[in-house]
């Protein structure tokens, strides 16, 4: 019978189908350096509190460090009967140094290891998630900048609305983006809270100093109830409800470059770098970044419902089932990171065709609303002006004239109230520089926000 860490009250050795079915070594191995740290984080506590002696949490600390280089070299065997990362380290920790490595394990249980090794891990990952964010804030910002000028049409129900700048339609995305940043801080606060010390479920009855293992590791705080401590999964939950608000607006985005780069609407060009050919049509350029970023998005999602759906109706406190947790949050993590390199590095090569945005306006008729406004500003009640504006559209899509084209006579055909100055009014730099207040769309007001969120 193959010995495993808890075998004391087993007649039989597992059935092989059984390691295969509730090991999670294939993919919790990627803890191994929190579980490491916090390891040795817990083996300085039991020594500082006198639980065992300074020599052996030496001894311990010593062979821990020296499993990590394995690890990182490569060299060490993990093996499915290992069960996990937690069992793994220490048995290969027993092999090296013997009975003493038998101590480590005191004052604690797996469930308490575990939960500390996902926050470590969360939390620097969050950290470099946020870094992720702030460069793909900076190529945001950057193209922001380099197309200062370029008015093109804003859109509702993606028909034609009113003009917009082209940095305005970015700033957007930055906007969301630091909301996105600021959750990710908020879901942070709450994955720094330091578990250990809540043992198996109810504590442990050895002196631990909580507070000083915390300390060790950087936490904020130490959590307050061992059986929640156990079996909380709600900063997984958070943060994957946080990523799939990222991913949703990178999907967005993207939706807008696929459309924007097609021929048909020509607004943009996206860098050669960026963009696959296909097998057999060789005018191809595809979009596969943005769409598969776009397509990841419900790979995230599904990774969120699937954490929330594990966690639903599981009584207190660790079960198994929470071992789910790990695979979408390591998915999540990575396919966010991907997404967010690669979407950085593409907008740092987005091509502006100017000329194509400029003249998809050429009727005019995104001009209504300012034209409608014109005649508010003659006293001319909104509901009446908009009727009239709605005659004008009307005349010129049936003379085929651009709004723009229009001659004093011809407006003035449709209300006297229009005056020499509405052929000065209706245009699209006035139209964009009118919307002059905090959150419009005039250059000022842009230029100004661009340079509130370059100071954060
Ligand atoms: N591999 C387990 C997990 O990921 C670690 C905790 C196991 N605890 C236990 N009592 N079996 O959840």
């Amino acid at each position: 019978m193959k010995k495993k860490l808890w075998s004391g009250r087993f007649l039989e050795s597992t059935n092989k189908l059984v390691d295969n079915f509730t090991a999670s070594i294939p993919f919790d191995w990627k803890l191994y350096k929190y579980d490491i740290a916090g390891s040795i984080a817990h083996a300085k506590m039991l020594a500082k509190t006198g639980i065992i002696k300074k020599a052996e949490a030496d001894k311990i600390v010593n062979g821990l460090k020296a499993i990590e280089k394995e690890i990182d070299a490569g060299k060490f065997k993990f093996s499915i009967e290992d069960e996990d990362i937690h069992m793994a380290v220490e048995k290969r920790l027993i092999s090296l140094i013997g009975d003493t490595g038998k101590k480590l394990h005191t004052a604690r249980s797996r469930n308490d290891q575990v939960a500390l090794d996902i926050r470590l891990y969360l939390r620097d990952e969050i950290k470099n998630i946020i870094s992720l964010i702030d460069r793909f804030q900076k190529s945001l910002l950057i193209i922001a900048k380099k197309n200062i000028d370029v008015i093109m049409p804003g859109y509702t129900h993606l028909q034609q609305a009113q003009p917009i700048l082209f940095a305005h339609y970015i700033l957007a995305y930055c906007e969301m983006f630091k909301r996105d940043r600021d959750r990710l801080l908020d879901c942070y606060k709450r994955a720094n809270v330091m578990p250990l010390g809540s043992g198996a479920l109810a504590g442990t009855t050895f002196p631990i100093d909580r507070g000083y293992t915390a300390r060790l590791l950087g936490f904020d705080d130490v959590t307050k109830n061992s059986l929640d401590a156990v079996s909380d999964r709600d900063f997984i939950i958070e943060f994957l409800s946080a990523a799939s608000i990222i991913i949703m607006h990178l999907s967005r985005m993207s939706e807008e470059l696929i459309i924007w780069s097609s021929s048909e609407f020509g607004f943009i060009e996206l860098p050669d770098a960026f963009c696959t050919g296909s097998s057999m049509m060789p005018q191809k350029k595809n979009p596969d970044v943005p769409e598969l970023v776009r397509g990841k998005t419900g790979r995230i999602y599904s990774h969120l419902i699937s954490l929330l759906v594990t966690m639903k109706g599981l009584p207190l406190a660790y079960n198994k089932d929470m071992q789910e947790d790990k695979e979408p949050l390591f998915d999540t993590v990575d396919t966010l990171k991907a997404s967010l390199e690669v979407f950085s590095g593409m907008i740092k090569g987005l091509k502006i065709n100017t000329k194509r945005i400029e003249s998809s306006m050429s009727d005019g008729l995104i001009l209504a609303t300012d034209a409608a406004d014109y005649l508010v500003q003659k006293g001319v009640p909104f509901r009446s002006s908009h009727e009239i504006v709605g005659r004008i559209v009307s005349y010129c899509l049936k003379e085929k004239k651009a709004l723009t084209s229009l001659t004093l006579s011809e407006w003035k055909r449709f209300s006297p109230d229009f005056k020499e100055d509405i052929l000065n009014f209706a245009s699209l730099e006035k139209a964009v520089e009118r919307r002059n207040h905090i959150g419009g769309t005039a250059k000022k007001q842009v230029l100004k926000r661009i340079r509130e969120i370059e100071q954060v």
